[in-house]
């Protein structure tokens, strides 16, 4: 039986290939994470699993403010500025000191090998006032999709290993104020989903041309974003 781990770190390049892929949204997700977090100009921001900079170069758009990145990959790291320092590292060890107005971590937390444990951290370097502001897949996401792959895998034998997407900090019993914000990313055609999925954690090679003819002409993939707000 073939086993799919949907839940490997993918390389950043694969993350490019999908942020070109997910800008057709209902809603812009950093707009989102700016609102929320109550982002405001002369702040110390500290974003952890930054990747290749979307969230950092939003609040950089529109405030000017001292941001630290910090990725495990190398990458997509090549942004840095006057007010932008990047490190290459494990969020889940000590690779910084300091304290931070917001600390933000987006689509990235629950890669932690101890997620509970890199929270407390990164809360107990917040200042007063302080937010730690964690965002990830709520339910229902690519629900499109995977409703289409879940019907393919028994007939095929597969066995997909699945660590839900379902509020994934829920299962954590982190405390904090959650919010949640109901999108959809637009594709026009079954190829550009399939550009999608092909370059996403939870794809299935063997399932491609199956999946494919499938899908819609115009297909709306669910994408709802839970955050939780630890002070
Ligand atoms: C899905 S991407 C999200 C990137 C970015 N926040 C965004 O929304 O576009 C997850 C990122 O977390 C990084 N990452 C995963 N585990 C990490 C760790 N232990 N330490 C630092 N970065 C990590 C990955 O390299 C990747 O860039």
């Amino acid at each position: 039986m073939h086993k799919v781990n949907r839940w490997r770190i993918q390389g950043t390049s694969a993350l490019k290939n999908r942020i070109g892929l997910n800008n057709n949204s209902r809603y812009n997700l950093e707009d989102w994470i700016i609102e929320q977090a109550d982002i405001k100009s002369g702040m110390s921001i500290l974003d952890i699993g930054c990747g290749t900079g979307k969230q950092i170069k939003a609040i950089q758009k529109r405030f000017n403010s001292r941001i630290i990145g910090i990725d495990i990959s190398l990458d997509g790291l090549d942004f840095s500025n006057d007010s932008t320092t990047l490190i290459c590292g494990d969020f889940d060890q000590n690779i910084i000191s300091g304290k931070f107005d917001r600390i933000l971590s987006t689509y990235a937390i629950y890669y932690s090998k101890d997620m509970l444990g890199t929270i407390n951290k990164y809360q107990k370097m917040l200042n007063p006032n302080g937010m730690l502001f964690l965002a990830g897949p709520a339910d229902g996401t690519n629900m499109e999709v995977y409703s289409i792959v879940n019907s393919l895998i028994d007939q095929l034998g597969i066995k997909v290993e699945h660590r839900s997407t379902t509020d994934f900090l829920s299962a954590a019993e982190i405390e904090g104020e959650r919010v949640k914000l109901n999108n959809h990313v637009h594709f026009d055609s079954p190829k550009h989903v399939m550009e999608w999925w092909s370059n996403h954690n939870s794809y299935i090679e063997e399932l491609h041309e199956q999946v494919e003819n499938k899908l819609p002409e115009k297909l709306s993939l669910t994408k709802n974003v839970l955050g939780i707000k630890i002070r």
